[in-house]
């Protein structure tokens, strides 16, 4: 329970969900006479990631923002090249490319899915592009094989910020493994959590060798100090990992129920006009979070909030935010509408069928 002002809020738009198994797992772990830092279990838990994702390697990392920066380094992006990043984004998408050197260049979305708008990236693009940040925003990215082909045409690595995507998928495959790499984070609303995290995918066995080496100071093995490139400690713990392990072993339920959650919300609000949602293809697609365009955004919040319902606004368009709003990069008007109009509704995977009905109640009874 959270206060919200004065108000007691019963629904929180997202909560943890950690159980008996991972505090029994953890205790068991601890019993062991544990390392605590990664080891074993962390090569469990990559390997658990790796064969859901049906990915050749999976590197894990200490968060979602770190993971992007080593795929930009593993990638050799460097100081003085460019990188293509949606506008409508959590912001670490972006400043990964300023923690790797080079310069984020901000480009629109498209309406329809939330996903970068071709057009704009292909007005972007200099002789100085290296590399793409594909955001698939809450799991969807259903034209996924046009950016592949659009940086395989234009020479430009393809990474795919998934952070929101696991399971998610294209014609039955995993989204963040479409491109070059693919970047997750277990932050604790995510879909599973590690309390922090983030993982690496790729089929690129050199590119994973890369990536180990950079989140271990550059280290040609563990413990063997001979340092071959720029590295860093961007290491997990073990104990991260045995809560992921078990989290791994809810995914497969808590996508299908998140695909139920979405249904059941866009059924139940579909003749509210002023509440629109996203097209999505719920057979492949578990949206992490329940997201509304809507009317009047900031009453509903406030409605919702004193009938003790939590919500969310969506992410800011990046160029208003600092730093990046000291250097203007033109205009985004897509990102702008959907970000003032964008709300996350409650979307905790425990959430009742009920609990989603009464909420939907409060959202009909706000509008009529
Ligand atoms: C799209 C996106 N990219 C990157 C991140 C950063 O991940 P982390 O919080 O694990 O650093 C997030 C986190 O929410 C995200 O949603």
């Amino acid at each position: 329970m959270v206060l919200e002002g004065e108000n007691l809020v019963k629904i929180e738009q997202m909560a943890p969900w950690f159980g008996r198994e991972e505090a029994d797992a953890v205790a068991e772990y601890m019993r062991s006479g544990a390392w605590i830092t990664e080891y074993a279990r962390t090569r469990e838990f990559e390997d658990a990631l790796a064969n859901f994702a049906k990915s050749q390697r999976c590197v894990v990392v200490s968060n979602g923002t770190v993971s992007l920066f080593v795929a930009l380094l593993g990638l050799g992006v460097k100081p003085g090249d460019e990188v293509i990043v949606p506008d409508l984004t959590q912001i670490a998408s972006a400043n990964s490319a300023i923690l790797a050197g080079a310069r984020p260049v901000l480009a629109d979305i498209s309406p329809d899915d939330l996903s970068l708008d071709l057009a704009d990236v292909k007005r972007k693009l200099t002789d100085k592009t290296k590399a793409i940040v594909l955001v698939s925003l809450n799991g969807r990215c259903p034209r996924i094989r046009e950016y592949v082909e659009f940086a395989r045409s234009n020479s430009l690595r393809l990474v795919e910020d998934a952070a929101q995507s696991l399971g998610s998928q294209v014609d039955g495959k995993q989204l963040g493994t479409f491109g070059d790499v693919g970047s997750f984070s277990f932050s604790t609303p995510k879909i599973i959590s590690t309390g922090q995290g983030g993982a690496l995918v790729t089929d690129d066995l050199k590119l994973d060798e890369n990536f180990r080496r950079i989140k271990d100071f550059g280290r040609i093995a563990s413990g063997v100090d001979k340092h071959v490139t720029l590295g860093y400690n961007f290491k997990f713990t073990d104990l991260q990992a045995v809560v992921g392990i078990e989290q791994m072993k809810k995914l497969p339920w808590r996508v299908e129920r998140k695909k139920k959650m979405f249904d059941l919300y866009r059924e139940s609000l579909s003749r509210v006009e002023q509440v629109k949602f996203i097209d999505t293809d719920t057979k492949q697609t578990p949206p992490w979070a329940i997201d509304i365009i809507c009317e009047k955004r900031e009453s509903l919040i406030s409605f919702l909030s004193r009938n003790g319902i939590g919500s969310r606004t969506f992410h800011p368009p990046i160029h208003t935010q600092m730093p990046y709003a000291l250097e203007p990069q033109g205009s985004f008007p897509v990102s702008e509408e959907v970000s003032r109009k964008g709300l996350w509704l409650p979307s905790s995977s425990f959430l009742t069928d009920e609990q989603i009905l009464e909420i939907c109640k409060e959202v009909k009874k706000f509008y009529q």
